[in-house]
């Protein structure tokens, strides 16, 4: 079974990382796509792969304007949209509130809140009676971090917060055309996530963290031993995106690889809790 033939699917900061690995599925799924994307590059470097059959749209999600010249060009190519799906961020290098400049908070905050909520609250609006029409789906990227402290600083982690809030009130407002659901990923291989302006550290990226140190903190931190690839998250992207999906909607999946569910008595050099040690009673 295609899961999405012969549905258009436009994902946003589909230019590389988890959103480009949601394209290439959603293509394999049968899906005519189109990728927003900010970075210029990184469409001229795809073109190759993707072709013409794929719409690369070079705009900005925080922009009215670019939304709204993207909307032209799927309505004008495919006539419909069937799935918004939000993929695109950036990082706040993780930086402690009390490191951050004061002069810099109002900064990283509107940088920040721009690409990783507002991004999808414009999108939501431009594209909303689109999916209305074809009564198709919208599915947002939240984080782990929304879960539990420390997957970023305050910033990322409360932008991650207010997508799950948003897929709740967005999947009332929606409804019963469209279903809104979000996604919750823990650590993604292969990721170009990029710090903050802000801060001076755009020019940082995931990809800069060597793969070993990342494996290894990831393996310390989760239940599994292996960084999931975008395209190992992406299936469950485009079953919410899909018209398969009739009983989802409002909900944040979370997928953080067992990450909030580790040992803590029996982890090494604890005590093992109460009554730990003692021969059992026969
Ligand atoms: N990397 C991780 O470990 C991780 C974990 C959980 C959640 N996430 C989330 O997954 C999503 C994808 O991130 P990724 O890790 O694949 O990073 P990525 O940088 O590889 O992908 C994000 C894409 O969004 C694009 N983008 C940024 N700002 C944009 C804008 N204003 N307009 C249009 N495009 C823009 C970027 O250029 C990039 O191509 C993000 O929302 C991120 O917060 C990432």
């Amino acid at each position: 079974m295609n899961m999405l033939e012969g549905d258009v699917v436009l994902v946003l900061g589909g230019g590389s990382g988890l959103g480009l690995g949601i394209a290439r599925h959603c293509i394999a799924e049968g899906a005519r796509v189109a990728i927003m994307e900010i970075a210029e590059e990184k469409l001229a470097a795809l073109k190759p792969e993707l072709g013409a059959e794929v719409l690369l749209f070079h705009g900005d999600v925080t922009s009215v304007e670019d939304l709204t010249a993207c909307r032209r060009a799927v309505v004008e190519r495919w006539g419909r949209l069937n799935a918004l799906i939000g993929s695109q961020g950036i990082f706040d290098g993780n930086v402690p509130l009390r490191e951050v400049p004061v002069e810099r908070v109002a900064p990283l905050f509107d940088e920040l809140f721009h690409v990783n909520v507002l991004g999808y609250f414009l999108a939501a609006r431009v594209f909303g009676d689109l999916l209305e029409d074809s009564a198709g789906a919208i599915v947002l990227t939240s984080s782990v971090a929304a879960y539990a402290a420390d997957g970023g600083g305050l910033m990322y982690t409360a932008t991650k917060g207010a997508v799950v809030s948003a897929v709740r009130q967005l999947a009332l407002e929606f409804a019963p055309r469209v279903r809104v659901n979000g996604v919750a990923p823990g650590a993604i291989a292969d990721s170009q996530l990029r710090g903050p302006r802000a801060l001076g550290l755009d020019h940082f990226k995931q990809s800069d963290v060597p793969k070993d140190a990342m494996l290894a903190t990831y393996r310390t931190l989760s239940l599994m031993r292996e960084l999931p690839t975008p395209l190992e998250y992406a299936p469950i992207y485009a079953f919410l995106a899909s018209r398969h999906n009739t009983v989802v909607t409002g909900q944040t999946v979370l997928l953080e690889q067992g990450a909030l569910n580790r040992a803590m008595l029996s982890a090494p050099g604890m005590t093992g809790g109460v009554g730990a040690g003692l021969t059992p009673r026969p």
